[in-house]
């Protein structure tokens, strides 16, 4: 039932996907390079040692499909990985697990859990240095990229037919330059004010892979983090003014969301019209998870949208002291049925529909 059921969203989806690309004048990809964070890592930041979250290299960390723990910060799959199964891609390699004798030719992941778009230096100028799990931010990543880059294609002519089917996913990445903030007491004018230099990092970003010779680009924005358990139990108040009363969302932080992907676009237009040999496609997350939490019943999401599935209680499921994996924690039955896996991480099931959203291309605009 289970395979059928996979089967026919997948035909589906290769008729559907096909047929969306060609209209939005994209073509079957035969190679994809994600640059992220927790969101689309598939196991970097746990070969980089995971200090600070070890968990995810146990149960039920994984649970879900691959039935072990991956260095997912999830059950199962993320985005990235349902968007590599629609091209009939294999699931893509952390970079940190590469060894010599593997192919890369379809593409590698160099996504690290925590990491932000700015560089470290910019956190430990402003004391937040220390609680950041990771100093992979995506500038090292780059780096990465351009070393591993001569085995992929060697002559300009080769490397344009070779990216020419490649499709780069920039992001999501810069929802943890600003969880670092908030979690350590930066205030709405301070966060707000840091938008320009994290969407700067992300658009340089952008433009150095386009120089590299990239030219098939996919850049998603920021989740809407006011429906997160994490930001909802951080800043829990007993002022109802302060939540959206369709959703239970924290309003303030929504609308922070909506401002860093508006800048974000608003950046993207600027580079099209700098790189117009370049598909420049905004990919809109906050718009693609924003029904989970006005229609969850559509979605099967019926264990309620706001609670984790795995946590150590509290109204949201989430406590800091017990986060999912560690002692005083558990997890829900079937995380099928939430859309949130660990307070701070969605569950597979959350991220498949994101991924339909994408590929589908209602959620993907190229102006
Ligand atoms: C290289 O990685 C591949 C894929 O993970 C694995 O099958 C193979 O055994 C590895 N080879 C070496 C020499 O470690
Ligand atoms: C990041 O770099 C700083 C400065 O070099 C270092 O003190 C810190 O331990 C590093 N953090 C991690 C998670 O590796
Ligand atoms: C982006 O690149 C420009 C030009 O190279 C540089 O001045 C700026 O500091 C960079 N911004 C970030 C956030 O890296
Ligand atoms: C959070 O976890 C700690 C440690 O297990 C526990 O003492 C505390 O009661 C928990 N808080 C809530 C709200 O469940």
């Amino acid at each position: 039932m289970k395979l059928i059921n996979i089967l026919v969203v997948s035909s589906l989806c290769l008729t559907l996907c096909l047929s969306t690309l060609v209209s939005s004048s994209l073509q079957p990809y035969q190679a994809i390079f994600n640059f992220g964070d927790s969101l689309s890592d598939t196991g970097n930041f746990l070969l980089s040692g995971a200090l600070a979250f070890p968990v995810i290299g146990k149960l039920p960390y994984g649970e879900t499909f691959f039935q072990h723990a991956t260095g997912r910060c999830s059950d199962g799959r993320l985005v990235v990985d349902f968007i590599v199964e629609a091209f009939g891609l294999p699931l893509l390699p952390p970079y940190l697990a590469l060894n010599k004798t593997q192919d890369i030719q379809h593409g590698v992941n160099f996504a690290v859990a925590g990491a932000t778009a700015l560089d470290p230096e910019f956190f430990y100028q402003r004391k937040i240095g220390p609680v950041m799990w990771t100093n992979d931010s995506l500038s090292t990543q780059l780096g990465w990229f351009k070393k591993l880059k001569p085995s992929l294609c060697s002559t300009k002519q080769e490397c344009d037919n070779y990216f020419k089917k490649t499709l780069f996913l920039v992001g999501e990445i810069g929802g943890n330059d600003y969880n670092y903030a908030f979690f350590v007491g930066g205030n709405m004018e301070q966060l707000k004010a840091s938008v320009p230099y994290v969407v700067g990092a992300i658009t340089n970003a952008t433009s150095a892979l386009i120089e590299e010779g990239a030219v098939e680009l996919l850049v998603p924005g920021n989740l809407p983090i006011g429906c997160s358990a994490v930001y909802l139990t951080l800043f829990q108040t007993t002022n109802r003014a302060y939540y959206d009363k369709r959703n239970g969302c924290l309003k303030a932080f929504n609308a922070f969301s909506k401002y860093h992907n508006s800048e974000l676009k608003r950046a993207l237009a600027t580079l099209r019209q700098k790189y117009p040999h370049a598909n420049i496609i905004y990919a809109d997350y906050y718009g693609a998870a924003m029904p989970f939490f006005h229609a969850p019943q559509h979605y099967g999401f019926k264990s309620g949208t706001l609670r984790a599935c795995c946590g150590g209680g509290g109204p949201y499921n989430f406590n800091n002291s017990a986060r999912c994996g560690h002692i005083g924690s558990t997890a829900c039955k079937d995380p099928s049925s939430y859309v949130n896996w660990d307070g701070i991480h969605l569950t597979e099931a959350a991220y498949r529909y994101i991924a339909e959203g994408l590929i589908h291309g209602q959620f993907t605009k190229p102006i």
